[in-house]
């Protein structure tokens, strides 16, 4: 059999699968069978990286998602339109579809879902998070016996970079960021990956797998490292933690307010990971995942984030997984009642997750506080901080600088919302010049 696919855009993820199935000698046995009938690219006058018949090339994007032979499109074009739009125009031509795009997919992952569901297609998306590391196929299928209580992630491959190399070299963010943008490591405009927007994309996708609902990504708490400063990672690294951006999923039981309701926290923030955690020692452009639920226990995805190769193996992996649905005959590619579809592969579930305020979130923090070097200081810091019921863990007096002490506090787990209302009155204080930074730590 073959199976004629149309790919939309030959970048950097489109070129690493174009190679992969142009030379399919050791790979998997079915990837012959996998034929690439067009390609659509934005300029036909761009040199490419592939050897494809100069008539496969197109233009005409909306070409590919209406041509009768393609079974399979495969969206590596990125950004929100018209990969969104040509999405739902392939299924609507009763294709099958996969795509790297995590963007389209945690915003408008309900929109398609439901039309993929009544066209009886598969969407399918390993490479829209975590690049190479093969984690939602796992979360569809081999952790399904699991009820699973947390993901953790280090989802960001450029923000991993900059907090590693500020960890080692002690370096500020600004420079750091400037150094990995020269090489390479960072965009030119890093908004996206360093403030976390990236990393919640990814995150809300990974929850909707997880605990089987839809996520609005607007709930999703976000927080990149902009602030994150290299004074904040000494002082961490004395107290025996990294810093690192989290992606955090996790089942929080019940809602404070609402009783009856079961509440998610998804959030993304940086977080201070005690050193002996697994996630601490993962460093540089890696990501990794950390999945527990019971019970199983606790079970680490790790690898390579992004890159051609590695997104484009997982690109790859969902191709031969619809050519063999195709085979089976549960891939009917067409709308009707009586559609056949794999029920690990379709995303069946429509309501969507609660998801809890971050002012319900019980976790700890560390907060650096400037203040005045006068007796009594430490005492009002510790009487703020009882009158909402925060327990501390430590509070250190780190050192004086121009007559202003500064305080290193981590606290037990606490309510979110009373901490803040805490910190409120500690900012009050006349003794309380200012509070630099604030960051939560890992339980
Ligand atoms: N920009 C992302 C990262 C890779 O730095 O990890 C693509 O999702």
């Amino acid at each position: 059999m073959t199976f004629k696919i149309g790919l939309l855009g030959l970048g950097t993820v489109g070129t690493g699968a174009a190679r992969i199935l142009l030379d399919p000698e050791q790979r998997h046995s079915l990837l012959p069978e996998l034929q690439i009938q067009r390609v659509g690219v934005r300029s036909l006058a761009k040199p490419r990286q592939v050897e494809l018949p100069p008539a496969c090339f197109t233009t005409d994007l909306k070409a590919i998602v209406t041509d009768p032979e393609i079974e399979i499109v495969v969206e590596v074009l990125g950004g929100l339109e018209p990969a969104r739009s040509l999405i739902l125009a392939a299924i609507a031509h009763g294709k099958h579809v996969v795509t790297a795009n995590k963007a389209v997919i945690a915003r408008y992952g309900d929109e398609i879902y439901t039309a993929a569901n009544q066209a009886g297609v598969y969407v399918m998306l390993e490479a829209a998070v975590a690049g190479g590391i093969p984690v939602i196929q796992p979360l569809k299928q081999s952790l399904g016996a699991n009820r699973v209580h947390t993901v953790t992630g280090i989802l960001n491959g450029t923000t991993n970079y900059i907090l590693s190399r500020m960890q080692q070299e002690g370096g500020d963010f600004s420079e750091i960021l400037a150094d990995a943008q020269r090489l390479g490591y960072a965009e030119a405009d890093p908004t996206t990956d360093i403030d976390g927007l990236d990393a919640a994309d990814k995150i809300a996708i990974l929850a909707s797998l997880a605990f089987g609902g839809r996520i609005k990504l607007s709930e999703v708490y976000c927080e990149g490292i902009r602030q994150v400063s290299a004074a904040d990672i000494a002082y961490a690294e004395k107290l025996g933690f990294v810093i690192k951006l989290l992606a955090i999923a996790h089942r929080a039981g019940k809602s404070r307010h609402s009783p009856d309701q079961d509440q998610l926290e998804v959030r993304v923030h940086p977080t201070l990971v005690p050193i002996a955690h697994p996630l601490a020692s993962v460093n540089g452009v890696y990501n990794a995942i950390l999945i527990e639920g019971e019970p199983l226990g606790q079970v680490m995805f790790f690898g390579p984030g992004a890159g051609a190769g590695p997104t484009a193996s997982a690109v790859v992996s969902d191709l031969i997984n619809i050519a063999a649905l195709l085979k089976a005959g549960l891939a009917a590619g067409h709308s009707s009642e009586e559609v056949a579809v794999h029920p690990l592969l379709i995303c069946a579930h429509q309501h969507y997750c609660a998801v809890a305020p971050m002012s319900e979130l019980n976790t700890r923090f560390y907060v650096r506080l400037r203040t005045l070097d006068h007796p009594g200081v430490l005492g009002k810091l510790g009487t703020c901080f009882g009158n909402y019921g925060i327990s501390l863990e430590s509070l250190v007096q780190t050192g004086v600088h121009n007559e202003q002490a500064e305080i290193v506090v981590v606290t037990h787990r606490v309510c979110e919302g009373d901490f803040h209302q805490a910190l409120d009155e500690i900012r009050s204080l006349d003794a309380v010049d200012s509070v630099p930074s604030l960051l939560r730590v890992l339980q």
